[in-house]
């Protein structure tokens, strides 16, 4: 058998290049172990001065954190890019549908740059624009074309969120669902039949803010499922469907377990459960409180001396919580370690190989979305960014 028969990638010799597995970084990375890291990130954000600006999502790894020049949730990143148009290059330490939509909101002559470009996202995966374009048609076929407004969750690509730029719809964050839902319904509020909303790619976002938030039901809602031709729905289930909500999910969030919290309730009295809202249904309707990073954030630091808190969301922000606050009991809604894998990729020594080279003059690793797929995106997160009252609620 040649190699190209075979039916599993190998890496190294022979690899892919253009599958995942495969993508790495050319140039000399400096060794993890390399005691000066520290020392050569800063000299190289000293050197580089105004000219950069560096974003960390809160789910990255402490030893990047430090170098941020701003820390947010997805919506406060993509606002803070926006908001420095003097930087000639952004660092973008998160995933990169973070830096894609930072590439679509700055200026055509700043560089976005992911210090590693296998730091991707699997719920974002999860909606492929085919596949979109295939489930709109169906929508189309049942009779839904004047009904339907796409909403992307913030955790997409960038030509998914063209395509809501393209037809008329938005894109929203753990921050705004609500009021980006809120909006997609007012857009069809006239039209015979009501609105409907397609949701991607997290059903579980979607899920958690139509019933808990929009008071709808879970008979409003319907899944689609992006490998089952017509979606394994028939035409009368998406005609009595408010929201379709596409069949994505987190795999870190998706972890957390109504087991573990009945579990901890039994252990500590008084307890509070605080989620993010990519968690199950089952996890947040068992909660006491749910919302985006952001908000987590805020909802610890105004927490009580010696309350106690089980949080589930990515381990980095939680451990770090857990060290800014020594004062209140923090522990993680989860028995086993459970970091964001993509995330954990942006590590010091990618950092200080993309500093460094910008140093020297040289970008690498650049998010650059084509213009096309820009312009059309940009309507979209616009949208988002011009939405009314607490689009960012925190
Ligand atoms: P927020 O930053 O919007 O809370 O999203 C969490 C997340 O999973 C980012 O990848
Ligand atoms: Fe994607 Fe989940 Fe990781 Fe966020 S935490 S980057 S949604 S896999």
């Amino acid at each position: 058998m040649s190699l190209v028969d075979l039916p599993l990638l190998p890496l190294g010799k022979g690899r892919d290049l253009t599958a995942e597995r495969g993508v790495e970084c050319l140039g000399d990375l400096p060794a993890a172990s390399d005691p000066d890291l520290v020392a050569r990130a800063i000299a190289a954000k000293e050197a580089l001065g105004e000219r950069v600006f560096v974003l960390g999502h809160h789910y990255q790894r402490d030893e990047v954190i430090q170098f941020a020049d701003v820390t947010g949730d997805s919506f406060k990143l993509a606002r803070d890019a926006a908001a420095r148009p003097a930087a000639e290059f952004i660092v973008f330490c998160g995933v990169h549908f973070m830096a894609e939509s930072a590439d679509i909101l700055t200026s055509d002559d700043q560089a976005v740059i992911l210090p590693d470009l296998s730091a991707g996202c699997s719920m974002a995966d999860m909606a492929r624009l085919s596949q979109v374009e295939d489930a709109w048609d169906a929508m189309a076929a049942a009779g839904l074309q004047d009904n339907i407004v796409p909403v992307t969750y913030m955790n997409s690509s960038a030509d998914i969120k063209a395509f809501c730029g393209r037809n008329g719809g938005v894109v929203c964050t753990s921050s705004n669902a609500d009021v980006a839902l809120e909006w997609a319904f007012d857009q069809k509020a006239d039209v015979e039949g009501g609105g409907k909303v397609l949701f991607f790619p997290d059903q579980h976002l979607g899920r958690n803010t139509a019933v808990l938030k929009m008071g709808m039901t879970l008979d409003d809602c319907v899944v689609w499922n992006p490998l089952l031709p017509g979606g394994g729905l028939s035409v009368e289930q998406l005609q009595g469907a408010k929201m379709i909500l596409w069949k994505g999910h987190c795999s870190v969030h998706g972890r957390f377990t109504t087991d573990v919290i009945d579990e901890l309730r039994a252990k500590h009295e008084g307890i509070h459960i605080l989620v993010h809202p990519e968690c199950t249904h089952e996890v947040v309707l068992k909660a006491d409180l749910v919302g985006s990073t952001e908000f987590i954030i805020k909802t610890i630091e105004a927490a009580e001396p010696g309350s106690t808190w089980a949080i589930g969301t990515e381990l980095n922000l939680v451990q770090r919580l857990a060290d800014a606050h020594p004062d209140k009991n923090i522990v993680f809604l989860d028995r086993n370690v459970c970091y964001c894998s993509t995330m954990n990729r942006i590590d010091l020594p990618h950092f200080v190989w993309a500093m460094e080279s910008l140093v020297r003059g040289e970008v690498v690793n650049q998010i650059d979305v084509d213009d096309e797929t820009e312009a059309h995106a940009l309507v979209a997160l616009q949208r988002m960014l011009d939405l009314p009252g607490k689009s960012h609620r925190d």
